[in-house]
């Protein structure tokens, strides 16, 4: 899921770098100044768009392979926190779940646990493990250096 965390580091360095040229374009003194911030967003953009065509091509290859479920580090499911328009996903015995659809785990907060994260030991805890809870949700994947048969 590399992909996705250069998706959102893209996003927040554009609109970071974006924010700033605004500031200096409405600071701008003389129209000559003004217009080469004008100038300066327009490169950027047009730098963006390239940026995110590209990593959206590498995904469609990826995604488009079957087979191999996709991996996770915890890192990297941290992104996935369900909420900013993320999607939430929730790791237990090592298998990735999906919570979008989940009423109980609506903007990735169930009973003061957020998703992004192993949760293992608190499902052990609050629902005995028993997955048969789980059972209907989708899986997305599983956490790396995890053995788990998907
Ligand atoms: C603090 C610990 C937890 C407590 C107190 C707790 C409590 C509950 C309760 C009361 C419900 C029923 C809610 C409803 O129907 O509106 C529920 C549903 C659910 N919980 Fe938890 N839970 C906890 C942790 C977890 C964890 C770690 C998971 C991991 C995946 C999880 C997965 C689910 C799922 C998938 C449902 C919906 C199941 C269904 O509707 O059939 N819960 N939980």
């Amino acid at each position: 899921m590399q992909q996705k965390s250069n998706l959102l580091n893209l996003i927040y360095q554009y609109r970071d770098e974006i924010c700033h040229l605004n500031q200096m374009k409405i600071l701008s003194v003389s129209p000559f100044e003004k217009n080469h911030y004008i100038d300066k967003i327009e490169e950027r953009t047009t730098l963006f768009i390239k940026q995110l065509e590209e990593v959206v091509n590498e995904e469609e290859t990826e995604t488009s392979e079957p087979g191999e479920p996709l991996e996770f580090t915890l890192e990297e499911l941290a992104a996935f926190d369900g909420t900013s328009g993320n999607p939430a996903y929730v790791a237990v015995n090592g298998i990735v779940y999906d919570m979008g659809d989940v009423a109980a785990w609506s903007g990735g907060r169930h009973f003061g646990l957020n998703a992004g994260r192993d949760l293992t030991q608190q499902f052990t805890t609050c629902h005995q493990g028993v997955t048969t809870r789980l059972e209907t949700l989708p899986i997305v994947g599983r956490v790396s250096g995890t053995v788990n048969k998907l």
